[in-house]
Parts: C-alpha cells; structure tokens; sequence
C-alpha cells in the first residue's frame, strides 16, 4: 500500500461522502451508547471498515488506484502478478490444486494471475475469492468478466473459506487490513485502549485489559513500559483456519510487517496503526471515519506461529525485492520494448516494487505449506529475522 506522509491539512470530502461518514459515525455511536459508552479498537475499526453498506470496504467508495486512497502493488503494474504467477504456476502444477485469493480488491490481480498463469500453461481449474465487501466482490465479477470466457468461468466466489483445500492461497495486503486491538503497557499493569463518544467526533479511552486471551497474549510479548501496539487476534485465527483445511499446498501472504523484535521495537513505541485517505498516510483512525483506510503492519511471527499451530511447516520469510527477483521480474521487465512509453512505466513501476526506500524492503512474502517441494522465490530467505 502506497501513500506519503505530509504536514499540509488533509483535502475535504464531497456533500456526498461527508453525508456518508456522518450516517457511520450515527451508527457507531449507537454501538458505543449499547455497549454502556465503550468499544474496544478492535470493533471500531471493523464497523468503520466493514459495517455493512457503510464501512470503508463494505460501501463504495474508489479505494484503489489515482481516484482512491492508496495503490497496492497489483494495482502498480501488471509485471507483480506475471512474476508471482510463476511461483503460484509451479505450486498449481505440482498439486493439481486450485488457488484461493482473499481480499481479491479491486480485481486486478486475479485478472493479471489468470492471464500470467494461462501464459505459463498452469490454469487452475478453479479461482476462488473469498472477499467480505459485497461491493469488491461486485467490482471483481466485473474486472473478470472482460477476461476471456475460458479464464473468467474459473472464477468463483465462495461465502466462506473452504474446508478443504489442495493448491495455493494467496493473500497480498489483506491481513493488515483485519481488525486489531490496541493494548497499552503501563507501568502499572495492562490497558486495553478502546473508543468512546467525545464532544466531537470519537475518542480514545483507555481500561484494564480484562480479556483472558488477550492479556495472556500481551504478557507474553517483548516489551517494556511505557508503550503502545496492536495485536492482530484475527490474523492468527484466519491462519490457523486455513493451516488445518490445507490438505497439500501453501499458504502465500504479501503485506508490510516484520519479525516479532522488529514489531515490538523499543523504538516503535506508539505502535504501527496507519490510515490512508487520498494517497496521504496519517495516524488518526477517527477523522472521516468511513472514507478512510485504517492499517496495522503484519507481526510475522505470529503468523508463523499460527501456521505451526495448525501444522504447516514455515517454508520461507523474505522481502517483496528479494521473491519478485528470485522470481526473474528484471526478466520479466526486459522483454517490454525498450525505449517504448511502456517500457518506461514498468520500469518505474518495478523500482517501486524493488527499492528498500519504497515497497522491496517494508513488504514481506512468508511461505506456510504442507506436502510440496522448496520455492523458488525463498531460496535463501533469512528466518532468523523472525525471531
Ligand atoms: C487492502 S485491500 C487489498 C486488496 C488486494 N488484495 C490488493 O492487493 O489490491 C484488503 C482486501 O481484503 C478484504 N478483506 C478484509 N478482510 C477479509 C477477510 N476476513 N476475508 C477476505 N477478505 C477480506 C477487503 O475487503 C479488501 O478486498
């Protein structure tokens, strides 16, 4: 996900849009007025991203791409999918197995995946997408259906995960995208930090961190009073769902995140929450609630962790610039026409993929699977960064 810090005000919403951040505020203060004046982060950013027919994702506004919020790396450049392709086509031919996409988004990667995974002779019978916003799962239909007929009668979309699956499941930015709870160390004991109605508009309000799982959780975690973070329940139960339904195959996550000792940096100390509105990075979760994107960075260790509790064996952690080069993306991007307008935009659009300044280094690819061979796209991936 791609978008620039800055000092400058922040642009304002249309009548429109303002009318709709309006109508999801009304609905999360009702929430807060039931729930006897508070909520934990973690149902605030769930209603204020997926409440239906008013969260981010859930209504219809841009997201993606020049119009939206921010571009992910699909969006950037169709040579994304065309190298990913490669290790998905390799796995797909070893299994026999189909692919699972979550959070297909606007529909570009699995447009660009299936047109790659044609080219390389490794269809998968069946493209399934498990999407929650009915408005994206409209979007992607949509994207889909000016494939080929050959291509777009793979797609389907399934209501809720598979309990068994043979291939591979890929999801690029999708689980910094699932709810997250705050949590405060304090020198003198545990704080969940959850919302309540202010005089205008939401604020923070911290209280003893209660909850058996979650205070176990972050007891257990590396980090010194005073400090500030998030823990991602949701992520670990996605993975542990889809590591015991892998029959044979591998889990594929893209995100930003890092090992555990990185996350929970002493220097880190306000934790990682971003929000996105208008392709600017900033950290208030309650301005517009509703036309803006809220984000946590990825604890891969956790995901490890959760793939290892349901059995998968950890097959390999690496930057988005080292997998998209094991994978030959510099090849990829030399058969363009050089000198040609395109040529120039793909390349462009790979430095950014590449470069530690942009998304090669903050991004990361981690490989969960059961059954199948080494991945070409992790030789000489360094696990110790997960410690
Ligand atoms: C940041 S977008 C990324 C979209 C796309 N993968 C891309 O890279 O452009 C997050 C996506 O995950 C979807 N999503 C969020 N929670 C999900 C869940 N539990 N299962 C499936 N999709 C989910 C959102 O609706 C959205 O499509």
């Amino acid at each position: 996900m791609q978008a620039y810090m800055s000092a400058d005000p922040l642009p304002s919403p249309s009548t429109d849009a303002a009318l709709h951040s309006r109508a999801l505020t009304a609905h999360v203060q009702a929430e807060i007025g039931a729930a006897h004046g508070w909520i934990d982060f973690a149902r605030y950013m769930d209603l204020a991203l997926y409440a239906p027919g008013l969260g981010y994702y859930a209504a219809g506004a841009a997201k993606f791409g020049d119009a939206g919020d921010f571009v992910t790396a699909p969006e950037l450049t169709p040579l994304f999918a065309a190298t990913l392709a490669r290790q998905v086509g390799s796995l797909i031919a070893e299994t026999g197995g189909e692919l699972l996409e979550l959070g297909g988004g606007s529909g570009r990667l699995a447009c660009d995946l299936l047109l790659a995974l044609d080219a390389l002779g490794s269809l998968p019978e069946r493209y399934a997408i498990v999407e929650v916003s009915p408005d994206l799962r409209a979007r992607q239909a949509r994207a889909i259906a000016t494939l080929p007929a050959r291509l777009a009668s793979r797609a389907v979309w399934l209501d809720a995960l598979p309990g068994r699956i043979e291939g591979v499941v890929l999801a690029n930015e999708v689980l910094d995208a699932l709810p997250v709870h705050l949590v405060v160390w304090h020198e003198d004991g545990l704080r969940e930090r959850g919302v309540a109605a202010g005089e205008n508009g939401f604020i923070f309000e911290d209280r003893a961190l209660t909850h058996g799982a979650l205070r176990e959780r972050a007891q257990s975690l590396p980090v010194s009073p005073p400090y500030v973070s998030e823990i991602n329940q949701r992520a670990g139960a996605l993975v542990q769902a889809l590591s015991r339904n892998l029959v044979r195959g591998a889990l594929l996550f893209i995100d930003y995140g890092f090992g555990r000792s990185e996350y929970y940096h002493p220097q880190r100390s306000q934790g990682t929450l971003m929000c996105h509105y208008r392709h600017r990075a900033h950290d208030d979760p309650f301005f517009l609630p509703g036309l803006q994107d809220i984000t946590a960075h990825v604890d891969f260790t956790a995901i490890a962790e959760a793939g290892a509790a349901g059995g998968l064996q950890l097959m390999g952690y690496v930057t988005q610039a080292r997998f998209l080069i094991q994978l030959g993306i510099t090849d990829l991007l030399a058969r363009a026409q050089p000198s040609s307008g395109d040529y120039f935009r793909q390349a462009a659009a790979a430095q950014k993929l590449l470069s530690p300044a942009e998304m090669g280094e903050l991004f990361k690819v981690m490989a969960l699977g059961r059954g199948v061979a080494p991945l070409a796209g992790f030789a000489a991936g360094d696990l110790s960064r997960l410690l």
